[in-house]
């Protein structure tokens, strides 16, 4: 298959459309051309019988029954390059400039030649044909003239004057013309083709570096630029281009980012698994191939056993929620609560582990005894207050406190869980939301912590519109609170 580029269709269509052009405008003026051609051949031919009519009239040349003035008008018509003959009324040619006066006699009788007849008629006629007198194509003009001022001819009277052009002569001129036109509107064709080709180049030049661009895109190179000049339409599809290259470029970075922060979370979750099981598989293989002398000591390795499986269960339920918020499958029931008798609920729920690790738990508000209506979903508002008190707890100091409660802020209500613990240094702050993120690992999985508590506070705090501040210091302890807003 032919797959011409852009710049030949075009320079094509070009051309056709130029040729199709100058061929009907080169019919047109060469078929008005030769009717105006014909007209004024016929023109002439009257103007020139007209003289032939004055000579015969009015000079000796008329008298043509003598030999002399025969030949004398012989030579005049010869000279004036056409035929001259004249006819009598009864159509017997009484003179011919090609034909000698002995030879006369020989000559067809012309009264039904077209001409003659039309000239008897209308006073003057032309026709166009082979001459059977001498086989050759003529133009013919014959005019018809009155009696009295006849050249006496052998007694006979001339009727009509009758001119021959031969064609020939006349379409040698015609076909000069024709040509002339021809090469006139071929070399118009070659020089506008050439113009075309130039200008389909130049236009087709800007799509083509399109085109290479969009094949490096395609490529998967997106450091590319669509560059012109123009400030046309397709200047303008390389804007749009541009700007589509430039998201593209943003959302490949962030994809990028995503799929890192993804691979990461994965490597993390099998890193956080690893432990639990290996150890849990140990303590099973014991647990098998081992003699135990007493109960007591088997029973301590089922307990450990059993310490690590509820410690992959926490994990795996950590790691299911977190999942499940991301991934927007998690969704909050915000409704209206009251928050008192909520946060009353939570420390209550909480004390027995408080007990425990030896802490003293406390609800700030209890003296209040009101109603705080906010909106919120307690579900999942109640995971955040077990998560962060559950910190306050592990992460404290012998015999410490943990405060929960709650107080006026602006037009909503502030949340605090604070403890009296070792507090969170400085530098680590801005990460302890990240995932898996710990101040101390040796700490945090003794205390049976996941890394992923916080993570979570967060995204259901953020879930509510809000945001978890915490505020620590070494030594003396943490605060992490955050807002609700009012139910109206
Ligand atoms: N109240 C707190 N006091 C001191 N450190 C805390 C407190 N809460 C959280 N942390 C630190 O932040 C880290 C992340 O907390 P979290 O996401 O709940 O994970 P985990 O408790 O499972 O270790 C903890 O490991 C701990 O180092
Ligand atoms: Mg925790």
């Amino acid at each position: 298959m032919f797959h011409p580029s852009l710049r030949v269709k075009l320079t094509l269509v070009h051309l056709l459309l130029i040729a199709a052009l100058s061929l009907a405008v080169g019919i047109f003026t060469l078929a008005s051309m030769q009717r105006f051609f014909k007209q004024r051949l016929a023109q002439n031919m009257e103007t020139e019988l007209q003289q032939v009519h004055y000579l015969l009239q009015h000079t000796a040349l008329g008298s043509i029954a003598e030999p002399m003035h025969y030949q004398e008008l012989s030579r005049y018509a010869n000279t004036s390059h056409f035929r001259l003959t004249l006819i009598d009324s009864s159509g017997v040619v009484r003179f011919d400039s090609k034909i000698s006066v002995d030879s006369l006699a020989l000559v067809d009788n012309h009264r039904n030649r077209l001409e003659v007849r039309m000239a008897l008629n209308e006073g003057f006629g032309t026709d166009q044909r082979l001459s059977s007198t001498l086989n050759e194509p003529f133009y013919y003009g014959a005019l018809r003239i009155k009696h009295n001022y006849l050249p006496q001819t052998k007694g006979e009277m001339v009727r009509f004057i009758r001119i021959a052009l031969p064609l020939a002569e006349i379409q040698r001129q015609f076909q000069d013309l024709r040509r002339q036109i021809v090469i006139a509107g071929l070399a118009a064709w070659l020089l506008i083709g050439c113009f075309s080709f130039w200008l389909a180049g130049r236009l087709s030049y800007p799509i083509q570096k399109l085109a290479a661009v969009a094949e490096k895109v395609r490529r998967g190179d997106l450091e590319v630029n669509f560059q012109h000049r123009s400030r046309d339409e397709l200047g303008e599809l390389a804007d749009h281009l541009n700007q589509m290259l430039n998201k593209l470029r943003r959302d490949m970075v962030q994809l990028r980012k995503l799929e890192q922060v993804r691979s990461q979370f994965l490597g993390n979750v099998s890193h956080e698994l690893r432990t639990p099981v290996f150890t849990l598989l140990g303590y099973l293989e014991t647990l098998l191939h081992s003699h135990f002398e007493n109960a007591e000591q088997q029973q301590e390795f089922i307990g450990k056993a059993y310490q690590q499986s509820s410690r992959l269960n926490d994990l795996l339920s950590d790691l299911i929620d977190i999942s499940r918020i991301e991934s927007g499958e998690m969704k909050m029931a915000i409704r209206s609560f009251d928050l008192h008798a909520f946060l009353a609920n939570q420390c209550d729920e909480l004390q027995k582990k408080a007990e425990q690790q030896h802490i003293a738990l406390s609800f700030a508000n209890v003296e209040a005894k009101n109603q705080v209506w906010v909106k919120g979903d307690p579900e999942h508002l109640s995971q955040v207050i077990t998560n962060l008190a559950e910190n306050a707890i592990k992460y404290n100091v012998e015999n410490g406190t943990v405060e929960i409660g709650y107080r006026e802020a602006g037009e909503g209500v502030e949340v605090y869980v604070q403890d009296t613990g070792r507090g969170i240094p400085e530098n680590h702050l801005p990460r302890i939301f990240e995932r898996f993120y710990r101040v101390d690992k040796e700490r945090s999985r003794a205390v049976g912590g996941t890394g992923l508590g916080l993570a979570i506070v967060k995204h259901i705090i953020e879930a509510h519109g809000g945001q978890v501040q915490v505020q620590s210091q070494v030594g003396k302890g943490s605060r992490f609170y955050f807002h609700l807003s009012r139910a109206k």
